[in-house]
């Protein structure tokens, strides 16, 4: 059944159909004795519950008394590497002895020792082990996630991955909806190891073309040694015209010039940004690509946050999202997202609202379908186990969304 009314809610959200920039993004609507009427999935009414249209034919609808809980949209993780073969816990051990992420990954460790797992595993185990963190990121709140390929950097193992994140985006009842980004241009494989060039001509000539079609976004790892400016220019603008729309992954490591890339080529959104130049995050606010900032990796890497502040105050929009991957950060977890972003990164509650639901969605480009709570979107919805959404941070890394709607259809019930 994806009919429902939810009624006593405490609704509160972010409006519009597109990403709240600067100082729109601390404004949420928020409706007291509120209820919210969803017909085949997508929402007719919201707002006050004594003006709430009749329903003649009530024995449609699943009806849910919030008993005057806090009601938002569903979370948007924007930015994950849900499809991956085994596992990196010694990489994460010698990370806590003094190894740095970059010097495992250029002595053949990292991403390579992912890939080389991925190219054997089989894509039922892919979408097996991909569906267990689905269904726990689902209970946090998740009505939304992007994945990743990237773990190939062959044109079968990428194909492979992608087929992967179609199956569980079309299993009957998925608990989210998913998002698909091809990022062939994760890493140099260690086939090519020394001709960067090289690669990003075969991705170009080979790799674009068999997954055109497949996947929505393209990403690149723009890094200094890795891709660097004028190969991920090259390889973007490539992509663009295969009728990719652009992520890229900026400024992670060191200040490279990601952002004032991802401005000039009108990229949907630019990601890390832990070390962004002050033009970088002047360029991104002018050109409007969405700034998604993944504190969990800064967290794990023991790097600095990125400077949210920053760019919510320079006008940009900010999204936040998990970074999930089984190397620079192994966790999917939206309450310790929320936390950090407010202990660590200056983003109020209400900032951390709107950068996980409207303008998450906007970094995917579905801000116009999802990410509000408002008449004509999908019924994505939370409600937690409070009155006063102000719990989320303060539950540090702990789970307070108690009921989860997707699509209209209840997901996830935790008691
Ligand atoms: O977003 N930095 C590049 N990619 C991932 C990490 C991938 C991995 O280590 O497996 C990230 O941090
Ligand atoms: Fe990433």
């Amino acid at each position: 059944m994806n009919s429902l009314i939810i009624k006593n809610a405490t609704i509160s959200t972010p409006t519009g159909n597109s990403a709240r920039k600067g100082a729109e993004m601390a404004a949420l609507k928020t409706i007291p004795n509120g209820a919210i009427v969803v017909d085949n999935g997508i929402i007719t009414y919201v707002g006050p519950q004594d003006s709430m249209p009749q329903i003649s034919d009530s024995e449609r609808y699943n009806v849910i008394d919030a008993g005057g809980r806090a009601v938002l949209p569903g979370f948007v993780d924007s930015h994950t590497h849900l499809i991956f073969g085994g596992y990196r816990p010694d990489e994460f051990e010698w990370r806590l002895k003094g190894d740095s992420y970059m010097s495992i990954m250029e002595r053949g460790g990292g991403i390579q020792s992912t890939v080389n797992a991925t190219r054997t595993e089989d894509v039922n185990s892919l979408v097996d082990k991909a569906q267990w963190f689905i269904n726990r990121m689902s209970a946090m709140g998740i009505t939304t996630v992007e994945a990743k390929s990237g773990y190939g950097l062959d044109t079968a193992t990428e194909l492979k991955m992608l087929e992967a994140i179609d199956r569980l985006a079309t299993t009957p009842g998925q608990k989210l909806r998913i998002i698909s980004t091809f990022l062939g241009a994760h890493a140099v494989p260690k086939e090519y190891k020394g001709r960067t060039g090289e690669y990003v001509d075969m991705m170009i000539k080979e790799m674009l073309p068999a997954v055109k079609g497949k996947a929505k976004f393209c990403d690149i790892f723009t890094e200094k040694n890795v891709f660097e400016i004028e190969d991920s220019r090259r390889f973007l603008k490539a992509a663009r015209e295969a009728g990719f729309q652009l992520k890229l992954h900026a400024d992670e490591i060191v200040t490279l010039g990601g952002a004032e890339l991802a401005a000039e080529l009108g990229a949907v959104s630019a990601d890390h940004l832990l070390h962004v130049s002050d033009k970088g995050v002047a360029d991104m606010a002018k050109a409007g690509v969405v700034a998604t900032l993944l504190p969990l990796t800064a967290f794990t890497l023991k790097e600095p946050y990125a400077p949210a502040r920053k760019f919510i105050d320079n006008g940009a929009a900010v999204a936040l999202a998990t970074d999930l991957n089984p190397g620079s950060c192994f966790s999917g977890s939206i309450p310790l997202t929320i936390a950090l972003a407010c202990i660590y990164m200056g983003m109020s509650i209400e900032e951390t609202i709107t950068a996980l639901t409207l303008n998450g969605a906007a970094a995917l480009d579905i801000a116009q379908s999802t990410g509000s709570l408002e008449p004509g979107k999908e019924a994505d919805i939370i409600i937690l186990n409070y009155e006063n959404y102000r719990m989320l941070p303060y539950y540090v890394g702990m789970n307070c969304v108690s009921t989860v709607i997707s699509r209209g259809t209840v997901v996830a019930q935790n008691d």
